[in-house]
């Protein structure tokens, strides 16, 4: 059999880290199914060129894989008619409702503090991402709304993905995180509800301790004291912030992986952006899309695939001596890309 696998590179540095993330596949010889790879068109610049963001080719082929590999899009901060981001589409296209992003700190990675092992878990289909936002003249000038959907269904599912997350891990411990003392209604139905995902699973959850936090008060902890986390479980927005702060803690956004993850489907991802800064230079950081193909092969149940992609990007990065200039190394990605490769 065949592990049928969608690559949508889509803008900016995506274009240059996704490939590292095939060839790390590819390395893995008969641990994986033989991976057989299609190449997706989606993003900003397809959007310029074809005047829509995400073909129906590219929807219709991802429903036919048994995976996906996605790299970033550019989203522009002033409104475009008639584009929105494909990456907010797919996740809820392909009901991929959590965003699972583990973030741990490599001894001795330039920039990183020590000992943090966390993971965020984002819930990725509603929040203030539902992009219901207005615009009206008031009697003192112009008046924006946005709503922010929080529904018990997806509340649910989100702390359900949580809870089974930390029964994997030693610690078992999940923090939810929100804001109830100001949005006492909608945080206020997300923590009642992850809190009352234990009662439905009938013991199930019983090693598992759970804890609270406010998001500001969150990320001033996380900063200070990291390793009291575990499994931070977030409604999206919050989710968002607190993984780009994490990464800070353990050296770059170039080192952390995620996955999109639903029922049936899975699509790694890495955190970070399309990096207009760097794009187009070879020297973005290949690792968290490396990662991330790692990690979307644990969600699919390869993980000797996945320990031995880990397994060389740590040796990789503890050496430090072939390293992007993110870590503060003077390395391309394509070198990175083929040191990990050749431990793989
Ligand atoms: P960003 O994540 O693209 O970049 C933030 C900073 O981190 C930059 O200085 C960048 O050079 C650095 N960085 C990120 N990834 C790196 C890597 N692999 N190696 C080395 N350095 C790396 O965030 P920014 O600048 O806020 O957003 C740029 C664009 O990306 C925007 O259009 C934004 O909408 C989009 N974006 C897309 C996401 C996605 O596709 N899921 C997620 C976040 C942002
Ligand atoms: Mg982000």
């Amino acid at each position: 059999s065949k592990l049928k696998i969608g690559l949508i590179p889509a803008d900016g540095i995506g274009r240059e880290v996704i490939p590292a993330a095939q060839a790390a596949l590819e390395a893995l010889g008969s641990d994986i199914p033989k991976p057989e790879f299609t190449h997706l068109l989606a993003g900003f610049e397809y959007f310029q060129r074809k005047g829509e963001a995400l073909p129906d080719e590219t929807v219709e082929t991802l429903r036919e894989s048994d995976c996906a590999l996605f790299g970033a899009v550019s989203s522009p901060s002033k409104k475009v008619t008639g584009y929105s981001s494909p990456i907010v589409a797919l996740r809820k296209i392909l009901d991929l409702y959590a965003n699972v992003r583990p973030v741990v700190s490599v001894a001795d990675t330039p920039g990183g503090k020590p000992a943090v092992d966390l993971i965020v878990v984002r819930e990725n289909t509603e929040c203030l991402y539902v992009k219901q936002e207005t615009l009206e003249h008031g009697p003192h000038g112009k008046e924006a709304r946005a709503t922010r959907l929080i529904t018990e269904r997806a509340s649910r599912r989100i702390g359900r993905m949580a809870f089974e997350l930390a029964l994997n891990r030693p610690r078992k411990h999940v923090t939810i995180i929100h804001k109830s003392n100001v949005l006492s209604v909608t945080d206020g139905l997300f923590r009642e509800t992850v809190r009352a995902v234990p009662a439905l699973e009938d013991g199930r959850y019983d090693e598992v301790t759970i804890a609270e936090q406010l998001v500001d008060s969150a990320v001033y902890r996380l900063f200070r004291e990291p390793h009291i986390y575990d499994v931070m479980v977030a409604p999206n927005l919050y989710g968002d912030i607190i993984s780009d702060a994490a990464a800070a803690l353990v050296g770059s956004l170039g080192l952390v992986p995620s996955v999109n993850a639903g029922d049936t489907f899975v699509m790694g991802e890495p955190v970070h952006g399309s990096a207009p800064d760097i794009a187009g230079q070879g020297i973005a950081n290949p690792i968290a899309s490396i990662r991330s193909a790692a990690l979307m092969l644990r969600h699919l149940g390869y993980s000797k695939g996945a320990d031995r992609i880990d397994k060389a990007v740590d040796e990789v990065v503890r050496e430090g001596t072939v390293s992007t200039p993110d870590l503060g190394g003077k390395s391309k990605t394509q070198e990175v890309t083929d040191e990990i490769v050749k431990r793989i």
